[in-house]
């Protein structure tokens, strides 16, 4: 996993900064009961999303196990942040009307015991949302890129953490049902052919990681093929779903 201490300073601007997170938090208010009162944000970094969910009546935890993150969040959500663990929440079973995963689950080996707990502290009713199919997101929109990786990202999309069915089933196993969803867009995020080659390289390429170096030779060398080399292709749009007990 990436070194999130390490990766503080620079993470809200690298990840879309305040359009990005303007985008994610309503979102995620989209699929939020009206008298949600008691939130945990669970993995919630920074707190540049988390901050924005702050309503009148409404009490707002924010946990991370990143001091670096942490403390960026403690500056936006004073008092209203801990560290802590995502298997391990500081919570009373039952006591909250919504627990939120955004961008967690695919980090993770597994989601069972990340889910699991959410649900201990999700009182009768409440509601889990969670991002999913994250590596997805570039792709949603038609593009040569999209075209041109989808053979070898088809390899790796239904073994991942966040695999929207993977999802669904694992909150199935704990009594949650789905009750909504909803995308939005990482704005400014869509990368040129170029920008995919250099980060395919790099390793910072979930899809890609398993692939032998030949392979990604010749992905690189087909997409560096493609016209418009520092044209930016789509917006990716992330999808979020919604589960209830
Ligand atoms: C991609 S960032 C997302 C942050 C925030 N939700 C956002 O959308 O800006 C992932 C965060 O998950 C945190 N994290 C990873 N594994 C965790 C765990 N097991 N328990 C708590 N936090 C965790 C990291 O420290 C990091 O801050």
């Amino acid at each position: 996993m990436i070194d999130y201490d390490g990766e503080a300073g620079g993470y809200d601007a690298s990840r879309g900064g305040e359009a990005r997170a303007a985008a994610t938090a309503e979102a995620v208010e989209q699929l939020l009961p009206a008298e949600t009162c008691a939130l945990v944000d669970v993995a919630c970094g920074t707190g540049i999303v988390t901050r924005r969910l702050s309503r009148p009546g409404r009490t707002i935890l924010g946990v991370d196990r990143s001091q670096g993150m942490l403390a960026l969040a403690s500056g936006r959500l004073p008092h209203r942040v801990v560290r802590g663990d995502a298997t391990r929440l500081p919570i009373k079973s039952g006591n909250v009307d919504a627990v939120l995963f955004i961008w967690l689950l695919h980090l993770l080996d597994g989601a069972a015991p990340v889910f699991a707990e959410g649900a201990r502290v999700l009182r009768a009713g409440g509601v889990l949302v969670t991002t999913v199919d994250k590596e997805e997101g570039a792709f949603h929109a038609a593009s040569d890129v999209a075209a041109m990786t989808a053979p070898m990202r088809r390899q790796h999309t239904t073994r991942a953490t966040d695999h929207f069915e993977r999802v669904v089933a694992l909150g199935a196993s704990l009594g949650l049902s789905m009750v909504g969803d909803t995308l939005f867009t990482g704005i400014g995020q869509g990368r040129t052919p170029r920008q995919w080659c250099e980060q395919i390289i790099a390793g910072r390429v979930p899809w890609s990681r398993e692939a032998s170096p030949a392979q990604i030779a010749d992905l690189c060398r087909d997409l560096s093929s493609l016209p418009d080399q520092d044209v930016a292709r789509p917006d990716p749009l992330y999808r979020l779903i919604a589960l209830t007990c």
